[in-house]
């Protein structure tokens, strides 16, 4: 009888320490769908070219110091194809990818993002030295992978 009581007790104990860790599993899920790791925003691969910046892919200017440049990353190249920006300011990448897992990597330079679909990344970065900057996927995304580069033109 005493046996049988303390047996219920640790079920008990059992269903509600089930509870509390589905309970907090779930508020992760919540809160990690809302703001996910990393402060990294989300957006809906599918509707990628209807969501700024997206929509408008290419250099803004946002102030006297500071640039924003939206790129989509596509099986296999960077829209825009044709990337310009000034030398000495603050250029703040932003980035997605509209299919699979690509990067989108600044030669030379500490510029390394993953171009993840459902994903948006910022790095942000100062060229010193004007030229034409290399930028490869590292990223294996299939039989395009090797051609998938571009260039950045950095004016003075
Ligand atoms: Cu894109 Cu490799």
């Amino acid at each position: 009888m005493h046996l049988h009581k303390f047996e219920k007790i640790w079920l008990i104990f059992g269903i509600v320490a089930l509870a509390l860790f589905l309970v907090i599993v779930g508020i992760n899920a919540f809160a990690h769908g809302h703001m996910p790791a990393g402060g990294m925003d989300t957006i809906d691969p599918e509707k990628v070219r209807e969501t700024a910046p997206f929509d408008n892919p290419g250099v803004t200017q946002i102030d006297e110091d500071t640039y924003e440049v939206a790129i989509i990353a596509m099986a296999f190249g960077y829209n825009p194809a044709q990337i310009k920006v000034p030398v000495g300011k603050e250029i703040i990448f932003t980035l997605t990818s509209e299919d699979v897992v690509h990067s989108f990597t600044i030669d030379d330079t500490k510029v390394n993002m993953m171009a993840v679909p459902g994903r948006i990344t910022h790095k942000s970065y100062t060229f010193t030295e004007p030229g034409k900057y290399l930028v490869l996927c590292n990223e294996y995304c299939g039989t395009g992978h090797h051609y998938m580069q571009t260039e950045i033109e950095v004016y003075e």
